[in-house]
């Protein structure tokens, strides 16, 4: 079964066409990241301007890319929550067009669910057969599912195909959410997430290059944890805050070193409960500490993600021990990060638990994953009626 995927829940558009849920054929995003790194974050109504220029463009060129027509294609469908409102409008409506034009069956997919299933996707471009029950290959039930995305952080057990519970989910910051944001405090730009990941890469380099361990760095700065026991919930503001506190003007580890003052800074800055301030306050703290270089900013950005990654991994690792799964699969954008991947790694390889993740490319927003989780549904014998409506806060359908 070749089905179209369209994805426009953001800042990216997409369209994709995948055969049997599995085997891609074209993969087209459209990214708006230049046009809203000027503002340090995604602007909703310059986003669902941008989706309409560019929808029609990305799926004539995903057509091409797969060298195939309208009479080749079983199916349609495009996501539908959750995202922002403008946004999703604007590749449902071309999707439930499409369909209709081309008479062709329609689904709406949920887009977090279509995270989880980007680990189904696989490069080469012909498949074996047409079945959605287990190929060799495909992830292994039951799994546990992290998916961290910039809206999203849930730890989520998967028994069997669409049978979702949810194990624990952030009480305030998403984690990418966190890293958009600190990296709008140290003044690394948009998205955060890469950001960050590269300034860490460059201060931990530099330590090695100093004969110093890479561990180092990632403890340069003594960061709070929220561990949150007992729960599977994460929280990440505490976090944000004591960065925007380092920020404002605690000792940059570099002057420290030199004054021979303990780097880490005072236990009483480090764990700050105070109110998370306005975003345009970030941007101004991180431009400003940038400028006078007195905050080490790639020693903060390794410290801010080896706090994040220390928790998500340590997490997801006890939810594995606790119900005996098979598997962990890391879905979202923040899934790109490579420290999670191989800390991650790291915590389950004694328990001989397989952690599975997509190629970056499936990581981040994509249309692939749409036609992928498509499919399942599919088979199943679902569709929907093209009166189907947007769904900007749609969760995962949890059965508990
Ligand atoms: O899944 P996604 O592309 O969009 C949403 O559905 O939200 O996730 C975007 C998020 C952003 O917050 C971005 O900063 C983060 O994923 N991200 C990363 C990395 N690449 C993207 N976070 C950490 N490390 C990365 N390498
Ligand atoms: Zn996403």
């Amino acid at each position: 079964m070749l089905i179209l995927g369209i994805e426009s829940s953001c800042d990216e558009t997409g369209a994709a066409l995948v055969r049997d849920g599995r085997y891609l054929l074209s993969n087209i995003v459209a990214s708006q990241v230049e046009v809203h790194n000027r503002y340090g974050g995604v602007v909703p109504e310059v986003a669902s301007r941008q989706q309409l220029a560019t929808i029609i463009p990305v799926i004539e060129t995903a057509l091409d890319q797969a060298a195939c027509g309208w009479e080749d294609i079983d199916a349609i469908a495009a996501t539908y929550g959750p995202g922002l409102a403008g946004s999703l409008l604007v590749g449902l409506s071309v999707g439930k067009t499409l369909a209709l034009a081309r008479n062709l069956p329609f689904l709406g997919v949920n887009h977090l669910e279509a995270h989880i299933y980007a680990n189904w996707l696989r490069r080469e471009k012909s498949g074996t057969g047409e079945s959605w029950e287990y190929q060799e290959g495909d992830p292994t039930f039951p799994l546990i599912a992290l998916v961290i995305s910039g809206a999203h952080s849930e730890l989520v057990l998967v028994r069997d195909h669409a049978h979702y519970e949810l194990l624990g989910q952030t009480r305030d910051d998403a984690a990418g959410e966190a890293f958009d944001k600190v990296a709008r405090i140290l003044g690394l730009g948009y998205p955060g997430g890469p950001a960050i990941q590269h300034a860490a890469e460059h201060a931990e380099e530099e330590y090695q290059r100093q004969s110093k361990p890479p561990q180092m760095a990632r403890n340069a700065y003594r960061l709070p944890r929220s561990w949150l026991r007992g729960t599977y919930d994460f929280s990440f503001s505490g976090l944000k805050t004591a960065m925007l506190h380092l920020a404002e003007g605690a000792v940059g580890v570099g002057e420290a070193e030199k004054s021979g003052e303990d780097p880490r800074g005072r236990p009483d800055q480090q764990h700050s409960g105070v109110k998370a301030k306005q975003q345009s306050h970030y941007t101004r703290m991180g431009v400003q500490a940038a400028k006078r270089g007195s905050v080490n900013v790639g020693l903060l950005a390794a410290s801010f993600q080896e706090a994040v990654v220390d928790v998500l991994a340590v997490k997801t690792r006890l939810a594995a021990q606790e119900y005996h799964v098979k598997q962990v699969l890391l879905a979202g954008g923040v899934a790109a990060n490579t420290s999670l991947r191989a800390r991650l790694e790291q915590e389950l390889q004694p328990l001989k638990i397989r952690l599975r993740y997509p190629p970056i490319e499936f990581c981040t927003d994509n249309a692939a994953m749409i036609a992928g989780t498509a499919f399942f549904h599919l088979c199943k014998g679902e569709q929907h009626d093209l009166d189907l409506d947007v769904q900007p806060g749609l969760s995962l359908p949890f059965v508990r």
